[in-house]
């Protein structure tokens, strides 16, 4: 249990939020295999305002049991943020609002957004008081250990300011924006930056096994985890975090026949929810396939087959046909 601001969130293992990848498909199947609590994908606030709105509300698309959630809010100027900010909350109910200050594509670092933010500490402290002083729900930043460079006082300075800015928690990706997704995680920054403040502080990066999970708590000090990369194909990593953390119990390991009906169910889901062209859902949907049959058997050919299938029901049947030991081919 984790309180940001007033609002107290059922777990300390969170599901992060992933451009691409954490659609309500992806959170349903999170969810119904541990996840208890979830952010959209990012969502740039000029494309809130200006932008095509049914993109926007695919990305803020949602149900009943996809709760409690956050969003997270991609932009640099404060006033446009708040636009966008008023607008997500008028659509859905958000547990708390994200400042991303931690995205490293070229594109968002060319309209000085994202982790460019990690240069304009101002900048960044502007758009958390204009947010912290119109909003009604707590308001939080994900931000990284570095923009070139680690930088662990750097770090930890501007964390302090983010806190008496008025955000109520802090997500730490330990990578600088250099790094991009490569390479070593920070823990001493994200220790640094949770000895700093007073509001609770969340470790990012490599959650990909329980022991990896217990390391970033064990040596940060931090309050909770952001499972990213980890739970890619793998709905089944939080609770075994959580079991392993909490109840000190090893989860048996996921079988072939479960995986394969998983990963039906996930596509079912798309199927139903995804909102894109015919040629863009498959690609989606070839993308999620491949995440589940990492590590199978014969992986490579298999993969030569999901390059060559274009329908949700060809799917299915491919899933169907694959055997443990890599029969039925
Ligand atoms: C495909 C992809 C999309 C991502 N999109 C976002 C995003 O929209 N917002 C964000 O704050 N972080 C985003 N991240 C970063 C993750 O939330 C996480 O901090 C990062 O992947 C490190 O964790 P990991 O090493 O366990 O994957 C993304 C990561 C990936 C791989």
């Amino acid at each position: 249990m984790v309180k940001i601001g007033s609002t107290t969130i059922p777990t300390k293992i969170f599901l992060a939020p992933m451009a691409g990848c954490s659609d309500l498909s992806f959170r349903l199947i999170a969810r119904e295999h541990g996840a208890k609590f979830c952010f959209f994908e990012m969502v740039d606030c000029n494309s809130i305002t200006y932008g095509p709105k049914r993109k926007v509300r695919s990305i803020l698309r949602t149900t009943e049991e996809d709760a409690p959630i956050a969003a997270q809010l991609l932009g640099r100027n404060p006033d446009a943020m708040l636009r966008g900010a008023k607008e997500i909350l008028s659509i859905v109910k958000v547990s708390f609002l994200d400042i991303n200050a931690a995205c490293p594509a070229k594109k968002v670092i060319k309209k000085r957004a994202g982790s460019y933010l990690l240069k304009d500490p101002q900048e960044l402290c502007g758009i958390l008081k204009t947010l912290t002083a119109a909003l009604p729900v707590p308001v939080t930043v994900k931000i990284r250990t570095g923009y070139d460079e680690p930088d662990i006082k750097g770090i930890a300075g501007l964390a302090k300011n983010c806190e008496k800015s008025g955000a109520k928690a802090l997500f730490v990706h330990g990578r600088t924006r250099l790094q991009g997704y490569m390479g070593e995680v920070d823990y001493r920054a994200i220790k640094a930056v949770k000895e700093s403040v007073n509001i609770p502080v969340f470790g990012s990066g490599n959650i990909f096994s329980l022991t990896l999970a217990k390391k970033m708590l064990d040596e940060t000090g931090c309050d909770g985890i952001l499972v990213a990369r980890g739970a890619l194909g793998n709905p089944w990593i939080i609770k075994q975090i959580e079991d392993f953390l909490f109840n000190g119990r090893l989860d048996p390991l996921i079988d072939f026949e479960t995986k394969k009906n998983v990963l039906k169910k996930h596509l079912a889901y798309m199927e139903r929810f995804k909102e894109s062209t015919p040629s863009g859902k498959a690609g989606h949907m070839r993308k999620v396939m491949l995440w589940y049959l990492r590590g199978f058997p014969k992986a490579s050919r298999i993969r030569e087959k999901v390059s060559l299938v274009n329908s949700y029901e060809k799917m299915i049947e491919l899933i169907g046909q694959l055997k443990n030991g890599g029969r039925g081919e």
